[in-house]
């Protein structure tokens, strides 16, 4: 199917989203024939949308695709780089994996890699990150900023703002942020974000910004030792949500956060940041591999390091930890 008469066929359908439209009238503004537009409804089938088909009604899309479409992600995508570029995988062992390949092979700044499964997902500290296919967004984005290598951290803060307006924008609930980079709902961990670093000397050839968004999972959808901690927006919300919406709308944050950066400096995703973060200002523990420390975050520096204050008075920076509020 011409990609240009689905993307037309997905827009007639996403903008009367709970309306019928008979296959007579799409084949009117679509400029073919009722069988081909049978067809393209059955394409669309095939690649997980849920469309009913009603007599003399005629066609409703009932929810998402089960899949996420790059089209759709494309399509109204209002971005110069970020995204331009996307691979789409079903099934991967980690999306960071194949960034890092393709940052070897030269791929452009803000090009984007997502799955609908990981069999080995990496989490921070070499942990297990859980991805469950179709559930959540998978994603990893290479950027090639020319920045000082010691300020690449300052990209996982962007992009965790960006994650956070992104997930409002399209579902209305805001996220909070944990340093340095965990997304929280109602105290539960709904978004990660690995930032892996290629470099050589002291310049950047890439950064790797890996983000996963639990989406549509339930609770069962968890192992055990993780159902008490993390959560999904499809929990918090009780909806299930178009993955492909709300990796577009990321997308766009995070180009617009990414000029403003490029143009102004760190200190206005700064202030972005702590007003979204959830342990600014409040007593904490940091569990670090030197041991727990407690004392009141005060805010981070320009390098992404939280400054934590003891209870003699004494501002520590903590580069590395679990925090525990
Ligand atoms: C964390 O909180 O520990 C970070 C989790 C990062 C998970 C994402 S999912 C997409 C990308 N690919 C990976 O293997 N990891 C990141």
């Amino acid at each position: 199917m011409s990609s240009d008469l689905r993307k037309r066929l997905l827009e007639a359908f996403t903008s009367r989203p709970d309306q019928y439209i008979s296959g007579q009238e799409l084949a009117n503004v679509l400029g073919c024939s009722r069988t081909a537009i049978w067809k393209h409804i059955e394409e669309l089938r095939k690649d997980g949308f849920a469309l009913e088909a009603v007599r003399k009604k005629g066609y409703r899309i009932l929810n998402g695709p089960k899949k996420i479409i790059p089209d759709e992600i494309r399509f109204g995508l209002k971005t110069k780089s970020i995204g331009r570029s996307i691979y789409y995988e079903e099934t991967v062992e980690s999306t960071q994996k194949i960034a890092h390949k393709l940052s070897i092979e030269g791929a452009e700044n803000g090009t984007l890699v997502v799955a609908e499964e990981q069999l080995g997902g990496k989490g921070r500290l070499n942990r297990q990150w859980h991805s469950p296919k179709f559930k959540g967004i998978w994603m990893s984005l290479l950027l090639r900023p020319n920045i000082p290598l010691m300020h690449a951290p300052q990209l996982t803060l962007l992009t965790a703002v960006a994650v956070v307006q992104g997930i409002e924008e399209i579902t209305g609930v805001q996220a909070q942020i944990k340093w340095p980079n965990d997304l929280l709902i109602n105290g539960k961990k709904v978004t990660g974000i690995l930032t892996e670093m290629q470099a050589e000397s002291d310049r950047i050839q890439s950064v790797i910004i890996g983000i996963g968004i639990n989406v549509n999972q339930e609770l069962g959808d968890y192992p055990e030792d993780i159902q008490s901690i993390a959560t999904s927006l499809a929990i918090e919300t009780k909806e299930i949500w178009n993955r492909a919406q709300i990796i577009q709308a990321i997308l766009m944050q995070i180009e617009k956060l990414y000029t403003l950066f490029l143009e102004n400096g760190f200190y206005p995703i700064k202030l972005l940041w702590e007003s979204y973060a959830v342990s600014i200002g409040k007593k904490v523990t940091a569990r670090t591999l030197a041991g727990n420390m407690q004392g009141i975050a005060l805010g981070i520096t320009d390098d992404g390091v939280l400054l934590l204050k003891d209870e003699n008075g004494e501002t520590h920076h903590i580069y590395s930890a679990d925090i525990l509020i």
